[in-house]
Formats: structure tokens, sequence, C-alpha cells
């Protein structure tokens, strides 16, 4: 059986990674705050450059579904979080959105999951900020679920190694 993925965040980082992941033989739901985007995926449009409309509808047909859902993230074997983080006053990243994604995955977060920041930002955010909040309901990672941050990629897709998908 397909090992269910959950893309957070769908822009020009997540919908290019749904793609790549599609193509290798993922279950894929994407999640996202924004109706306006999860309906237009839903409808077929893009609204990234570096996907067209027909891309869309291939991923449709192969069986992708978009949701502002997020309980789709109780049966996720891997979610990876793809969300903005625009720059802070302070110069640092704003990371009020990867800790509401954060959030949403700790609200979910089961055994034997593989959870992926990819949002650019200062190394330590996965240990120091992501990993408390996901701990905080008893499990630990190493040990009951799998952390990781993979450095974003713009055009996943376009890896010909496919190192990130061998893993899974
Ligand atoms: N786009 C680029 O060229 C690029 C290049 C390098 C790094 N990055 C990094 O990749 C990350 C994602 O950037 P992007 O360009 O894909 O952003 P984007 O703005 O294109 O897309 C982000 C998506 O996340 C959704 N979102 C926001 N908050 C959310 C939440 N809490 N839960 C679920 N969905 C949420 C938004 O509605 C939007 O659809 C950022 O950290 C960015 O700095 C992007």
């Amino acid at each position: 059986m397909s090992k269910k993925l959950v893309v957070i965040g769908l822009g020009y980082v997540g919908l290019p990674l749904v793609q790549a992941a599609v193509r290798a033989g993922f279950d894929v739901t994407g999640l996202d705050v924004s109706t306006r985007v999860v309906d237009g995926l839903a409808s077929g449009r893009s609204h990234v450059d570096d996907l067209s409309d027909s891309e869309i509808a291939e991923l449709l047909s192969a069986g992708f579904t978009a949701t502002t859902d997020t309980s789709v993230l109780a049966t996720a074997d891997v979610a990876v979080i793809c969300v903005p983080t625009p720059l802070a006053e302070d110069g640092g990243p704003d990371l009020s959105a990867v800790m509401s994604a954060t959030d949403m995955v700790a609200a979910h977060l089961h055994t034997g999951m593989l959870v992926v920041l990819e949002s650019t930002t200062y190394p330590g955010t996965t240990d120091e900020e992501v990993r408390p909040v996901l701990e905080a309901g008893g499990l630990t990672a190493g040990k009951d679920f799998h952390l990781a941050f993979s450095p974003e990629r713009i055009d996943p897709h376009r890896c010909s190694s496919g190192v990130l998908w061998r893993f899974c």
C-alpha cells in the first residue's frame, strides 16, 4: 500500500513537492489554510508559475486532493511543512506559520510518523522550536516518531537522484 504523505502549504515549494511525491508513488494530500488555494486546485487551476493547469489535472487524476481539514494528518505516514517564513522585523524569519503548522501536526501526531520541516529558517529551529511542541503530547522524536529538516529545494521533481524519496 502507498505511504500517505501530507504536504502542508501548497505554494511555490509545496506544490512541486506534491508533484514529485505523486510521481514517486505516494498517496498525497495537500493541506493549506487558504480556501482560495484549495478550491482553485480542486477545480484544476494552478496558482504557481512552475506548474500548469494540465499538470494539476494530472495530479488530481492520480488521486491528489487538497483540503483545509487538518484531520488528514491523523492517518499520515509523513507530513512535510512548506509554509512561508517571511522576514520578521528583527531580520530573522517570522516563524508564526511554521509554529501554526507544527501545532496542527502535534494535534494528530502518532507513533511512526515522519515530520519534515522544509520551510527556510535558521539552524536549530527543528530541534529548539518544532521538537518541543511535537513532544509535548508524550511521544519522543527519534524513538516514537521521526523528525527531520530538509533544506528547501525549488523544483524537487527535477532532482535526478531521487534521494529524498528513497528513505521513506
Ligand atoms: N518560493 C521560492 O522561490 C522559495 C525559495 C527559497 C525558499 N523558500 C521558502 O520555502 C518556504 C515556502 O515558501 P513558498 O514560496 O512555497 O510560499 P508560498 O507563499 O508560495 O506558499 C505558502 C502556502 O502556505 C500556506 N500557508 C500559510 N500558513 C499556513 C499554515 N499555517 N498551514 C498551512 N498552510 C499555510 C499559504 O496559504 C500558501 O498557500 C518558505 O520558508 C520560503 O522562505 C521559497
